[in-house]
């Protein structure tokens, strides 16, 4: 994949050089990372995700001739398609573009042809959502083009339909819900079941801390199965304790004892504890005190790994090393088998932090990870 400018005047001029006319607008959809709250989506229960400095940026221009014409100046390819081709399970990066067009018709909107032009610097395969901002990116260019007037949370919904239902991934809707609704400065805290949202003021710097999101290039070949494995585990589970979601379940150790199965309860009780320490880290950033949402990212790590055993070893030592080398607390953010973790370090310590992850993945032979430091950013946007 190529690396390309993450500047919205740059990518106006590739547009103009690719359809020699200007863009009617330049849009954005950021990446996010999960702070807590990690596969308690889709059981109805609480999440708290903050959007990303990395984002997709599209720009867009309306055509009459009922076709969508979409570059991707990533893989330097253009695909188009028109409504015949608008068939669920198309494969492909094109895919997510084709599922938003899908989504909106199959709602009742009727959706112009348009050229799209798109540039995207959230690492992709990495766990931080570069799908959902390239969902959330194609609606919002998309609804403003047509003039559709569509609330954010319509739109976070809209582009989980096209992931759900075209794409064919059975995600939940956090990562669509961090796209489009997080603002800057803030973590979304995101009631998963009745949709209700809370921007949670989330100032590291005041703290003296920082937040490093190291991706450790861990190919996640098992992520798609064991999802869906996670998920059909949880349904099971609330099915046998008769509630309609584990958000449902308000005592575990008596929702323990009525399940016969070892991984079955293991994976409730990482579901209903997981969704305690969002409620914990809403109310620790509500009074401010960041420092202590260190042991709940901790807690938050183990309950992956040993109950729902989601973690992989290049996982657990780049969590284990930002500990031992400083970190207040850390943990894997993310769907899992891969991907990226996040450490809460000391202000100044993202790199000293990465660096010993880095030098302890050598060390085990694995390749080597890359880090930054992420500030909690704008959700989707009109730019231009
Ligand atoms: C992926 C999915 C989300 C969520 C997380 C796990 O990112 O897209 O819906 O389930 O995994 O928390």
């Amino acid at each position: 994949m190529r690396r390309v400018s993450n500047d919205a005047g740059a990518l106006v001029e590739a547009f103009h050089a690719r359809t020699d006319q200007q863009p009617a607008g330049v849009w954005a959809a950021p990446g996010r990372v999960n702070l807590i709250g990690e596969h308690t989506d889709y059981n109805d229960g609480y999440v708290m995700p903050f959007a990303l400095a990395q984002r997709v940026l599209m720009a867009a221009a309306p055509r009459d001739d009922g076709t969508w014409s979409v570059t991707s100046l990533n893989n330097d390819s253009t695909e188009t398609f028109r409504a015949a081709d608008l068939q669920p399970g198309m494969t492909g990066w094109q895919a997510y573009v084709a599922g938003v067009v899908w989504a909106l018709e199959e709602a009742g909107y009727r959706v112009g042809g348009a050229d799209l032009v798109l540039t995207s610097d959230v690492p992709e395969g990495a766990g931080l959502s570069s799908s959902a901002a390239l969902e959330c990116a194609v609606l919002a260019a998309l609804a403003d083009l047509n003039d559709f007037d569509i609330a954010g949370l319509e739109r976070a919904k809209l582009a989980r339909r096209a992931e759900n239902a075209f794409v064919g991934a059975p995600t939940g809707l956090m990562d669509q819900a961090a796209s489009t609704l997080c603002t800057t400065g803030h973590a979304l805290f995101f009631d998963c079941r009745t949709a209700e949202a809370e921007q949670v003021r989330f100032d590291t710097s005041s703290a003296g801390l920082e937040i490093l999101v190291l991706d450790t290039k861990t190919p996640h070949a098992l992520v798609d199965s064991e999802y869906a494995a996670r998920r059909a585990s949880c349904e099971e589970a609330a099915r046998l304790l008769g509630v309609a979601a584990l958000r449902d379940v308000t005592d575990l150790d008596s929702a323990l004892q009525r399940l016969p199965d070892p991984v079955i309860r293991r994976r409730v009780r990482h579901v209903v504890t997981e969704n305690a320490r969002v409620l914990q880290a809403v109310d620790v950033l509500r009074q401010g005190r960041i420092a202590d949402l260190a042991p709940l990212l901790d807690a938050s790590h183990a309950s992956m790994r040993d109950d729902f055993e989601i973690t992989v070893p290049p996982v657990d030592l780049a969590v284990e090393t930002a500990r031992s080398s400083g970190a207040l607390g850390a943990r894997m953010t993310g769907g899992g088998f891969g991907g990226c973790i996040i450490a809460l370090v000391p202000a100044g310590d993202v790199e000293r932090v990465g660096g010993a992850i880095a030098r302890s993945f050598a060390d085990a032979g694995y390749g080597p990870p890359v880090h930054f430091a992420a500030l909690p950013s704008a959700g989707a946007q009109r730019l231009k």
